[in-house]
């Protein structure tokens, strides 16, 4: 379980001599095998809560726990796939890969499953933008947290690619129970894999609403055009 508790965070501008509060007395409880989509304007803090709960940024003030556990550091129990570019350019496919796992059947499995098996000898720059995507989530995956942090990490992916991905996470996640925080902007994409979606209100920000969504976890495309899924969407859209 991760549990967020009165989480305040301020960034200082010394020059300008200006500070912006993103957070005051921020809490949150993530269950495990849980997955959970945050939603909130752009700016609102998403990527500075991603950073705090990776253990990459220090809150100004309040501690995260991971099973109880305080988080000081980055730790392989929490993996964080990013918005921007995390690959080291200088290595291969396989290299990245094997930069985080000595074990060759999953890494030729997470480089099959994410269709880049052909490109396991190109180096990234290489590769295009959704295929480097791809390349981070294997990453991740091979890893095998129990935790995954996603930061909008299909925002690169052409719209029948991130529909597929989508899929492919739910059926991972069913597989191997993993708990996941999932950033978007795409309230589709938040209705369509997550337990719940939580929407932020502005800064400092806050929790607005917790919205359950109750569909079962074997989810098929086609749910994305029934009349419940719509409702919620619209209802999500609403409260944003
Ligand atoms: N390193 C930093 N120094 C100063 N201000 C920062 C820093 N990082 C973020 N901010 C500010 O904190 C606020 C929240 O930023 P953050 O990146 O967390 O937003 P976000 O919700 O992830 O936005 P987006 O949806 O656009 O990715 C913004 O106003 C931003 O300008
Ligand atoms: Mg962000």
């Amino acid at each position: 379980m991760l549990e967020l508790k009165n989480i305040s965070h301020y960034y200082r501008n010394q020059s300008r001599n200006t500070e912006i509060s993103v957070f005051e007395n921020f809490n949150l409880l993530i269950g495990e095998g849980e997955i959970v989509s945050l939603v909130g304007k752009s700016g609102c803090g998403k990527t500075t809560l991603v950073n705090i709960i990776a253990g990459y940024t220090e809150p100004t003030s309040g501690s995260v726990f991971m099973n109880g556990e305080k988080v000081v550091a980055p730790g392989k129990d929490r993996i964080v796939i990013n918005q921007i570019h995390d690959l080291f350019d200088w290595m291969t496919v396989y290299q990245n890969m094997r930069l985080v796992s000595n074990d060759d059947n999953d890494i030729n499995k997470y480089l099959s499953m994410t269709r880049l098996s052909e490109f396991a000898d190109a180096y990234p720059y290489e590769l295009s933008g959704g295929m480097k995507k791809r390349l981070s989530l294997a990453r991740a995956l091979v890893v095998d947290p129990k935790f995954i942090i996603m930061d909008e990490p299909f925002n690169s992916l052409d719209y029948q690619l991130r529909e597929k991905f989508q899929e492919e996470l739910l059926d991972i996640v069913r597989k191997s129970k993993k708990t996941i925080l999932f950033v978007t902007h795409d309230i589709e994409e938040a209705v369509f894999l997550s337990d719940k979606v939580i929407i932020l209100s502005g800064r400092p920000t806050q929790i607005k609403k917790e919205i359950v969504i109750s569909f079962s976890k074997n989810k098929v495309d086609s749910i994305r055009d029934t009349e419940d899924f719509i409702f919620l969407k619209k209802k999500i859209k609403e409260e944003m």
